[in-house]
């Protein structure tokens, strides 16, 4: 099948990728010169593992091109995925504007591609484009095909979805969607098809309950830390009972990156627009934001009997979202790191794969290391905010020598309190008072 992908972030360039490993001819136009110029090279414009390999194969089969020109990748076509951003508006509402955009474009590209939207849109934005469309002269198919691949197992994710989400009312369309994906649910996980409205608040719904999930076991982390509870025992009781499972039950500091907070401000803005008070999406950002400023005031309170945090030095691993990401949109590690430099604190981190953007975003506000060890120099305290594999079993020794004092402060409860405790460590996690456990 020939296939256009509108835009190549991390849902388009996935998708395109694995629509193009599939067997599928695939152009994917993005209006970015610079990035087309790049993929083109078979380089990627961020790190997403196993999309490297994947891109260079297929283009080097023929079968993966990019373009920004959409009358190159439209022609011929029988489908067109929308996947530009949705970014949050002021009001919180999702801007639709790079979807609207893409989709009169594709129209006036050809007369009979079939427009899906991949791009996580809220609930009636499907009909609001085939309006737009009718209202130009045009009268494509339009239907819905929300994305949940995560970032950091996007291939993985893409190529063996849990399931496929499809609003779709024609069957012809159906059928040549679920020829599309049958090679990606050959284990038998099912392409669901539904009205529209149906697939846009499934995508919605998904992302909200995670998000309203993780700031459960964060309030109850914090319910752990003031009453003398240990969140390790809650969890592993709470989530081994079947009808919860441990799945994102992990504490933290905090949820972020470039869905979940404005998948959640979408949703309570679309729900407030319909005349419903949101109630538990947004007690799930109260949650998160309390759940950031706690993990900030446990350094504060440190800092406080030693003359505060101005002119301290604060070593940090990782500032990416989450682990095996380059992504740093809403990271809570932004949220802490900026805490500290408020205060006067010289902060020098270190991330595996997110350095350009925190570069970007920085500058030389902090000092970058080229290791997670080059940092820890002078540092009086070490805060590890992001889960990645190589930060999660040092050499505590090492650790120890290295640093000018022994104090961690872990937003991602990667180490064993009783070894830490043992060796004269200073540490702080998520839901176990460390106060409590020095009295
Ligand atoms: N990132 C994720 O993990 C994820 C997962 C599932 C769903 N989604 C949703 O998928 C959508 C895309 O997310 P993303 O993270 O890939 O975004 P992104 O910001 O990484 O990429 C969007 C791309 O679209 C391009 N673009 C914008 N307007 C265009 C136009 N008119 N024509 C062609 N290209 C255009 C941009 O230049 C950019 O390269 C969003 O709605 C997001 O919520 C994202």
């Amino acid at each position: 099948m020939k296939i256009a992908v509108i835009g190549t972030g991390y849902v388009g360039l996935v998708t395109g990728a694995c629509f193009a490993e599939t067997g599928n001819e695939v152009t994917c136009v993005d209006i970015d010169q610079s990035k087309v110029d790049l993929l083109r090279d078979g380089k990627i414009p961020f790190f997403e593992p196993g999309l490297e390999n994947l891109v260079r194969r297929n283009i080097e089969s023929g079968r993966l091109t990019f373009s920004t020109e959409y009358s190159l990748a439209i022609t011929g076509a029988e489908l067109a995925l929308i996947c530009v951003g949705t970014p949050s508006a002021e009001d919180g509402s999702a801007d639709l504007s790079y979807v609207f955009d893409a989709a009169v474009s594709i129209a006036k590209a050809s007369d009979s591609v079939l427009i899906a939207i991949k791009s996580t849109v809220p609930v009636g934005t499907r009909d609001r484009v085939k309006k737009l469309l009718e209202d130009e002269g045009f009268s494509h198919s339009v239907i819905s095909n929300p994305e949940f691949l995560r970032e950091g197992s996007a291939v993985q994710d893409c190529l063996k979805p849990d399931r496929v989400v499809v609003g779709i009312q024609n069957q012809k369309h159906k059928e040549l969607l679920q020829d599309l994906y049958a090679p990606f649910v050959r284990s038998g996980n099912p392409v669901l098809f539904m009205d529209s409205r149906s697939a846009e608040l499934a995508k919605y719904s998904t992302n909200a309950y995670l998000a309203v999930r993780i700031s459960f076991i964060n309030e109850i982390s914090q319910i752990c830390e003031e009453l003398g509870a240990n969140i390790d025992d809650v969890r592993k009781a709470l989530g081994s009972d079947q009808r919860v499972g441990m799945q994102y039950l992990y504490p933290s500091v905090g949820w972020g990156g470039s869905c979940f907070p404005k998948d959640v401000k979408a949703l309570v803005n679309f729900s407030e627009s319909a005349g419903l008070s949101s109630i538990l999406p947004s007690a799930s950002f109260s949650v998160n934001q309390r759940q950031k400023q706690r993990f900030v005031d446990k350094i504060y309170r440190h800092f406080e009997t030693l003359g505060g945090l101005e002119g301290k030095t604060i070593a940090v691993w990782g500032g990416a979202f989450k682990a095996n990401t380059d992504d740093i949109r809403e990271s809570p590690a932004l949220t802490v790191i900026d805490a500290i430099l408020d205060k006067g604190a010289k902060v020098y981190l270190y991330d595996p794969s997110a350095m350009d953007s925190l570069a970007a975003n920085y500058g030389s506000k902090v000092t970058f290391g080229k290791n997670m060890w080059d940092i820890l120099a002078d540092a009086d305290a070490l805060c590890v905010l992001t889960e990645w594999n190589e930060f999660k079993h040092p050499d505590f020794s090492k650790l120890k020598s290295n640093m000018k004092e022994s104090v961690i402060f872990d937003g991602r409860n990667l180490y064993d309190v009783s070894v830490l405790d043992s060796m004269g460590f200073v540490y702080h996690r998520v839901g176990v008072s460390y106060e409590e456990r020095s009295r």
